[in-house]
C-alpha cells in the first residue's frame, strides 16, 4: 500500500502570542486507511509537539474529537484521510460556534451549559416506584432509541446556522437530549418538558437546514428529533406558540386554500391580539416596503399547489 503525500492545513491560535488564528502548512506521507486523528496524533507526536487537540477513545465513542473538516464539523477519528484529501489538502479547523481556546481545542462551557435548560435526567414518578427496576417494552425504547445514541460531540452544534446568529438557541444536541426524556415512558415530566422546549429559542427557532442530521456521526440526527418534539407538542394542543401559530398559519392558507398569504402567515404567528408582537412586524415590513421586497398584497397561488394541499390532506386522514 503506497502512502500518499498530504499537506495538512492546520488552524493554530496561542493566546499568549496571537491576537487571532493563523494556519500553519505540515506534510504527511498518509497511507491507505488511516484516520485523521492519526494524522493529526502524528503531526504532534513527530513535527510539532506544542500543537493541542482533544481525543481519547479512538473509536467514535466519547465525542471528544470532532473538528471542522475541509469547513465542516465530523468525528476524526472516524474519518478516512484520503476521502478528504482536495487538491493535496486537507484543511483543520475547530469546531464552530464556541470560542478556541488554543489550536484545535475550544471552549465547550456554552455547549454544556444549553444541556441544563432540559433537566437531562429521567424524572419518574415518585408514587409508583416499583420494587425493583423500572421495566420498558422493546417498543417503548424504539422511540427514544435513536436520540439514546448521541455522544455529544458537538458537531451538530458546531454546524448549526441558528447558533451562528441566536446564541440563546438551544440547539439541535440538547434538543435531542430534550426528546430522549420527552419521549421516555418512564418519565412523568413529558407536558412540562414539552412546554419548556416550544418556548422562544426552543424547537420552534430550527430552520431545517439539516446541517445537525448531516454532521451527525451516531443515528441521533437532531433534526428528525427536533421535528418529533414539534409533533408532540402540536398533539398535545400546544398551540400558543409563534411557530406553532405559523404551522396552523401554513395549513390554513396553504394546505387548505392552495394560496399563499406571506401577510397573513407572519401576523397568525405573533397572534391577532398580540398588539406588542405585530408592532414588533413593523420596522421589518417597512424596510421591505423600502427595498420593494415586500410581499403581494393579494395572496397568490403557488406551483404545485394540488400536491401540497394533497399531502395535508393525507396527513388530516391519518391523524384521524
Ligand atoms: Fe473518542 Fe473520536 S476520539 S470519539
Amino acid at each position: 500500500m503506497t502512502a500518499t503525500n498530504v499537506t495538512f492545513k492546520v488552524f493554530r491560535f496561542d493566546p499568549e502570542k496571537d491576537t487571532e488564528g493563523r494556519y500553519q502548512d505540515y506534510t504527511l506521507a498518509v497511507a491507505p486507511g488511516e484516520t485523521i486523528l492519526n494524522c493529526v496524533n502524528r503531526i504532534k507526536w513527530e513535527q510539532d509537539q506544542t500543537l493541542a487537540h482533544r481525543f481519547s477513545c479512538g473509536s467514535a465513542i466519547c465525542g471528544s474529537c470532532a473538528m471542522k473538516i475541509n469547513g465542516h464539523a465530523t468525528l476524526v477519528c472516524k474519518t478516512q484521510a484520503m476521502d478528504k484529501v482536495k487538491d493535496g489538502v486537507i484543511r483543520i479547523d475547530p469546531i464552530g460556534n464556541l470560542k478556541p481556546l488554543r489550536d484545535l481545542v475550544v471552549d465547550l462551557t456554552p455547549f454544556w451549559k444549553s444541556f441544563e435548560k432540559v433537566e437531562p435526567w429521567l424524572a419518574p414518578d415518585a408514587h409508583s416506584a416499583p420494587e425493583k427496576e423500572r421495566l420498558q417494552t422493546p417498543e417503548q425504547f424504539a422511540k427514544i432509541d435513536n436520540s439514546t445514541t448521541c455522544i455529544m460531540c458537538a458537531a451538530c452544534f458546531s454546524d448549526c446556522n441558528v447558533l451562528e446568529v441566536d446564541k440563546r438557541y438551544y440547539g439541535p444536541a440538547t434538543l435531542a437530549k430534550a426528546h430522549r426524556f420527552i419521549f421516555d415512558s418512564r418519565d412523568a415530566r413529558t407536558e412540562a418538558r414539552l412546554r419548556k422546549v416550544t418556548e422562544e429559542t426552543g424547537v420552534w427557532d430550527c430552520t431545517h437546514c439539516g446541517e445537525c442530521s448531516t454532521r451527525c456521526p451516531t443515528e441521533t440526527k437532531p433534526l428528525a428529533r427536533i421535528n418529533e418534539i414539534r409533533q408532540a407538542a402540536m398533539k398535545a394542543g400546544m398551540h400558543d406558540t409563534s411557530g406553532a401559530r405559523h404551522v396552523l398559519g401554513f395549513r390554513e392558507t396553504v394546505g387548505k386554500r392552495g394560496l399563499l398569504d406571506e401577510n397573513y402567515v407572519p401576523i397568525r404567528s405573533v397572534g391577532f391580539f398580540n398588539l406588542a408582537g405585530l408592532l414588533s412586524l413593523a420596522p421589518v415590513g417597512l424596510r421591505m416596503l423600502a427595498r420593494g421586497k415586500n410581499p403581494p398584497f393579494i395572496p397568490h397561488s403557488i406551483e404545485k399547489a394540488g400536491e401540497v394541499r394533497a399531502i395535508f390532506a393525507k396527513r388530516e386522514e391519518l391523524n384521524k
